[in-house]
């Protein structure tokens, strides 16, 4: 099946190829991490609250219809820890600002004028400043986007404005408000006029001093789908803090070594099928995937898989690795003592896609903890399996929302 399905694909890219990229264009951009080392407490801690939100988000989807009906699910709103920033300027003349660069966000908002309880305000976007800026009608096609459930139109139908929570559980003091507008948005030198974003009038419980939440998610808002650029790829470093984030044409990627995965549809999360696992020299069988696959998260910066497989994975790992173990921390249950961190003692991995493949070294699978402990950075999750962005190094990825398919290969992220 998967060799059929290649063939077909590598029989039809040519021709897209020159249909498609002579009208699309390229942008690039570059993601900025905020911490060179990963703080494993503070990773962990992220990483769960941000793998229950989605999972909660898929759930109520699941259990009220259509997946284009939930809303979107971006957690972390603070630069601190593992994410990844991302700088962009709106407006004209031009105002650079820094939004964290969200895979599982659809909307692209940032904090507004004077922001009201936006603690810290940073530097916000001023449309009063701009010469481009105008507020989007509740009529416009973009509004008609926003889920139902964070859209309001106020102003006799002149304003179309969105709440989103953050917390688990629609918390009500965490938050964000505003209306959409339509801005100019610059990125890597090219300006794009007529894009649809956020401006925030209003928030609670949101810290950090960036500005907003770039949305890379899927969908007609995402920024991606908004500059008509139709795929994007990123390729995260492990020795820098900042990797490239390229749209359009400029994400293509191409030669030996790309191997691509069909999409699931998990409305605007990146879901693939993984269908089994190796750890070292052990095949562990598969997941048997569940409704919503495994999702692709740049926000996530652990990794989660779901039970029971989990708890076979687990067996495995502490099977193979001969170091002494020592008690479980920061939700890892697989962690040992590695004087030295030697990485030659831990095993790797390889996740079996849907047709692909992805090799992991064991420095994409364990992370120091603490000074001589180091743990295997999966970790148990009830329902949803996430591929967070420490697996995710060293790799281009690309994310192609209109085909549905995720194609990666090993690089070298600091010369592309
Ligand atoms: C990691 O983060 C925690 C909680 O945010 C903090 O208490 C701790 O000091 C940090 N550890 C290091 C090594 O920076
Ligand atoms: C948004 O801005 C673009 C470019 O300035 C303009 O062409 C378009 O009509 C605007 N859309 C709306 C709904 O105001
Ligand atoms: C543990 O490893 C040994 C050899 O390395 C293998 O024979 C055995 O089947 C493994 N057990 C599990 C539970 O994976």
């Amino acid at each position: 099946m998967a060799a059929t399905r290649l063939s077909l694909l590598a029989l039809t890219m040519p021709f897209l190829v020159t249909v498609v990229y002579s009208e699309r264009r390229g942008f690039r951009a570059t993601m900025i991490r905020a911490e060179k080392a990963i703080n494993f407490t503070q990773a962990s801690r992220k990483s769960h609250e941000r793998m229950s939100l989605l999972a909660s988000r898929l759930d109520a989807a699941s259990s009220s219809g259509p997946v284009s009906t939930y809303t979107q699910a971006p957690l972390q709103v603070d630069s601190e820890g593992f994410e990844f920033n991302m700088e962009f300027s709106i407006g004209t003349p031009p105002q650079t600002l820094t939004a964290i660069a969200d895979t599982g966000s659809e909307l692209t908002w940032v904090k507004c004028g004077a922001c009201s309880n936006c603690t810290p305000l940073g530097s916000p976007y001023r449309p009063d400043t701009s010469t481009s800026f105008s507020t989007l009608p509740c009529s416009d096609r973009l509004c008609g986007a926003l889920s139902a459930s964070v859209r309001t139109c106020g102003s006799g139908g002149a304003v179309c404005e969105y709440t989103y929570h953050y917390g688990l559980e629609l918390d009500a003091h965490r938050y964000t408000r505003g209306h959409l507008g339509n801005e100019t948005f610059t990125l890597g030198g090219e300006a794009v006029p007529g894009i649809a974003f956020g401006c925030t009038t209003m928030s609670e419980g949101i810290y950090g001093a960036s500005s907003g939440i770039v949305g890379l998610g899927r969908g007609r808002l995402s920024i991606v789908s908004q500059l008509k650029a139709g795929e994007f790829s990123y390729c995260l470093s492990d020795t820098s803090t900042t990797s490239p984030l390229l749209f359009g044409s400029l994400a293509d990627m191409t030669g030996d070594g790309v191997q691509s995965t069909p999409l699931l549809a998990a409305g605007t999360y990146y879901a693939v099928n993984l269908e089994h696992i190796s750890i070292g020299a052990d095949t562990t069988i598969g997941p048997g995937t569940s409704f919503y696959g495994t999702l692709l998260d740049s926000g996530t910066t652990l990794t989660f898989l779901a039970e029971p497989f989990y708890t076979f994975a687990r067996a495995v790992v502490l099977n193979q690795t001969t170091l002494p173990r020592v008690a479980d921390r920061h939700g890892s249950e697989a962690c040992f003592q590695a004087p030295g961190g030697d990485w030659r003692d831990f095993p790797g991995m390889v996740l079996h896609f849907d047709g692909a493949e992805m090799v992991l070294p064991a420095t994409s699978c364990f992370a120091e903890a603490e000074d001589g402990v180091v743990c295997w950075i999966v970790l148990r999750s009830p329902s949803l399996s996430i591929i967070g962005n420490i697996m995710q190094r060293n790799y281009q990825i690309r994310y192609d929302d209109e085909e549905a398919v995720v194609s990666f290969k090993p690089a070298n992220c600091d010369n592309l």
